[in-house]
């Protein structure tokens, strides 16, 4: 891990919900006390501190939060779950973080010594992408599992961002297998029954990435995981079609897969600057309670850009504040699940 630099981003919002900004704008909630995370995505460059106090400074309060939460991270062994969680990370909704989310808690699952599996059911295939690993056409992937019942073991390859991460990649194929699994026996259960036939012993967490759609790559995401994570953009339209996906759930749970539990809600791309992010975040926890995670993901540069690197942010830029908050939110999901267990 390397130390968060003074001048890039560096606090994570670790406990209370908010996260911490230096600049005001119109929109600003003006209640908070404010503390430097990282500058604006537009003014990084043009952005000059107002003069404080020698040791008070923005970034070294900031710098201060980020030791602290780094250093609460280093303290703790993370526990190993007993036996292997399938976490399904869906939501219909595109763009609001899913694929982030799905990457970037696997790395820093990894990086913590588990052994991670990230099963990309998105024919986009953006977390093949972002873990580095190849799904042009002619990769054996997803497709063939789910329509042509290859074995997982046939697919599944190592990552090489980090030792303990491998994937089961998509490819655009896996764009006709919606259609083609209409007329497949058991079409809802096909990854469940691959899973099953798997040695998934190998893995602590199996991470499934779902497409942007409740259409049958989705349903058999559902029907395959154990455990729901729902990543909820801090936006207006936050909660527009999370009805309906619950609906699923319900439908999925009734007649599908009864062990499947809404275990967990994440906020993502919280921008601290405006009182939209905080209003949408409350509103979200006044329904979800505790499935909602403590740590929100902030808005951030570095993890918008680490994909194109072929890198989860995990390892592009460690000391960033989005690296910083996936981590803990991977140790709340750790932690979380061995006091459940316990
Ligand atoms: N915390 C963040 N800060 C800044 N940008 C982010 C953050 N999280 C995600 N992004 C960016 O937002 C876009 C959408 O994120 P992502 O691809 O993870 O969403 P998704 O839900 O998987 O999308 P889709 O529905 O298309 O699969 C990407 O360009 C990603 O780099
Ligand atoms: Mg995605």
């Amino acid at each position: 891990m390397t130390e968060p630099s003074s001048t890039k981003e560096t606090a994570v919002e670790p406990s209370s919900g908010h996260a911490f900004s230096m600049q005001g704008t119109a929109e600003t909630a003006s209640v908070e006390p404010r503390l430097e995370t990282e500058a604006p995505m537009d003014s990084r460059e043009t952005f000059v501190p107002a003069p404080s106090p020698p040791g008070d400074t923005p970034v070294a309060r900031a710098a201060a939060v980020a030791r602290e939460v780094m250093a609460k991270r280093g303290d703790r062994e993370w526990p190993r779950p007993a036996k292997t969680r399938v976490i399904t990370v869906a939501n219909q909704k595109g763009g609001v973080g899913k694929t982030t989310t799905s990457v970037n808690l696997a790395a820093a699952l990894a990086m913590h010594g588990a052994r991670v599996l990230v099963v990309d059911l998105d024919p986009q295939g953006n977390a093949s992408t972002a873990l580095g690993v190849d799904h042009h056409a002619d990769v054996p992937s997803m497709y063939h599992v789910l329509i042509e019942d290859l074995p997982l073991d046939d697919i599944v390859v190592a990552s090489p961002e980090l030792p303990n991460l491998f994937c089961a990649p998509a490819t655009l194929h896996l764009a006709g297998a919606e259609i083609e699994l209409v007329s497949k026996v058991a079409r809802e259960s096909r990854l469940r029954r691959s899973l099953d036939s798997y040695d998934k012993s190998k893995f602590d967490y199996v991470l499934i990435d779902c497409p942007p759609s409740l259409g049958l790559l989705t349903v058999n995401a559902l029907v395959g995981g154990e455990e729901l994570l729902i990543p909820i953009q801090c936006e207006y339209y936050a909660l527009e079609g999370l009805s309906q996906l619950i609906g699923t759930v319900e439908l999925v749970t009734s007649h599908l897969n009864q062990t499947l539990n809404v275990s967990t809600i994440l906020l993502t791309m919280y921008d601290a600057r405006t009182r939209l992010a905080s209003q949408v975040a409350e509103e979200v926890r006044s329904h979800f309670g505790e499935t909602v995670l403590k740590t929100v993901i902030p808005r951030s540069v570095r993890v918008s850009e680490a994909p194109s690197y072929g890198q989860s942010v995990m390892t592009y830029d460690p000391g960033s504040t989005g690296a910083l908050a996936y981590s803990e939110a991977a140790s709340e999901i750790a932690h979380r699940w061995a006091e459940v267990a316990s």
